[in-house]
């Protein structure tokens, strides 16, 4: 009786000593003061030296938290003796801006050595990118730090692929605790950067619900056999800027991927991408709080993983 009474105080205490490591906005405020504009500065100027740089360091964000938590993994290099998540087939030939966190991270090294990680960086660099790109802004909690492991086998199964069914891009982000309405707010990300023709070429040459004038100007650019890494925006309308014009477009049949026309084509989620197309305050709104949700994908954080001094590798 002693014994299972104080076995099940023990489980309490260690539930509340997990729970309690949560990440926190003022995480850095007394080691690091300088952190958030220092990135915000750079995030900025690299958005304006090319607008793309904006979608591709918020995919990176979403490409790391989705494998095995917002950790990082995403940004280790592969080596002659290390295999992780850069080449996994939904990252190959398309993840983009690991220079810009290498930049940003040797900066906040200098200001701050040995305090910063990787993962929180690339938080705090996604929000600033879909600020930079006109998008509301959202409070990026701290205090995550990074992993010394990444999965290929991880990538390739979490991240979901633009050859997905309705049922199967809600079945993705629930395993990841999303709702589908939150799945929808988030694909919303698709209003900025590009994708590859190889991404989308059979939505071109095989389906049906394609808006007729939209297929023939992308066949000039993706034809159906070659041209694979020719690149078309993911919003052919306002690709640069982050509006709710992503859903405006899956109404006329407009959505480059099979994935996004997915959200509009006679399913469940037909009247979110309604209401989103017709209310941009509350895409916003419900995009910051899935983005936050996002960032929250079991962090390490207290004396789990480190704190990488190269993005690119472990310590
Ligand atoms: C709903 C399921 C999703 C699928 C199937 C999907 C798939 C894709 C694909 C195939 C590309 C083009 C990559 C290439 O050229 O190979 C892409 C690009 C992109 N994705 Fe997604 N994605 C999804 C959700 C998201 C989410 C949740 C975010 C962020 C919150 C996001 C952000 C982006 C951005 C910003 C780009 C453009 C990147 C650039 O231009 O560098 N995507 N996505
Ligand atoms: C892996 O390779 C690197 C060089 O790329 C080397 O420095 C390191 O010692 C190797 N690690 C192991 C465990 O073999
Ligand atoms: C969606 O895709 C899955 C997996 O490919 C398949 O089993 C399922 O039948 C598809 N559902 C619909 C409604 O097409
Ligand atoms: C296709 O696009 C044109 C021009 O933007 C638009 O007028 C038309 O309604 C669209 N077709 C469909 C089926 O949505």
């Amino acid at each position: 009786m002693q014994n299972a009474f104080s076995f099940r105080l023990i489980l309490l205490v260690l539930l509340f000593g997990l729970s309690s490591a949560q990440l926190s906005s003022n995480f850095y405020s007394s080691s690091c003061p300088n952190l958030l504009s220092t990135i915000k500065t750079a995030v900025n100027s690299a958005v304006s030296n090319e607008a793309r740089m904006g979608a591709s360091l918020l995919r990176l964000h979403f490409h790391d938290c989705f494998v095995n938590g917002c950790d990082a993994s995403v940004l280790l290099d592969d080596t002659a003796n290390f295999t992780g998540e850069q080449n996994a087939g939904p990252n190959a030939n398309s993840l983009r801006g690991l220079e810009v966190i290498d930049t940003i991270k040797s900066q906040v090294e200098k200001l701050c050595p040995a305090t910063v990680s990787c993962a929180d960086i690339l938080s705090v660099a996604a929000r600033d990118s879909v600020v930079a790109l006109g998008g509301s802004s959202w409070t990026v909690v701290l205090g995550r730090r990074d992993s010394t492991t990444a999965s290929t086998s991880a990538a390739n199964s979490n991240l979901p692929g633009p050859d997905l069914n309705l049922t199967a891009l809600i079945t993705a982000f629930s395993n990841k605790g999303f709702t589908a309405k939150e799945m929808v707010a988030l694909s919303g990300a698709h209003t900025i950067g590009k994708a590859r023709c190889t991404t989308f070429r059979a939505r071109l040459y095989n389906e049906a619900n394609i808006n007729a004038s939209f297929a023939t100007s992308l066949k000039a650019k993706c034809p159906s056999s070659g041209g694979n890494n020719n690149i078309s925006p993911l919003d052919t309308v306002t690709p640069t800027t982050f509006d709710n014009n992503y859903f405006k477009n899956l109404l006329t049949q407009k959505g480059l991927l099979h994935s996004d026309q997915q959200l509009f084509s006679g399913g469940s989620t037909d009247s979110q991408v309604n209401a989103y197309s017709s209310n941009s305050a509350a895409f916003m709104k419900d995009f910051a709080s899935a983005m936050v949700k996002m960032g929250n994908l079991s962090p390490l954080t207290g004396t789990n993983g480190q704190i990488r001094l190269n993005c690119g590798k472990t310590n």
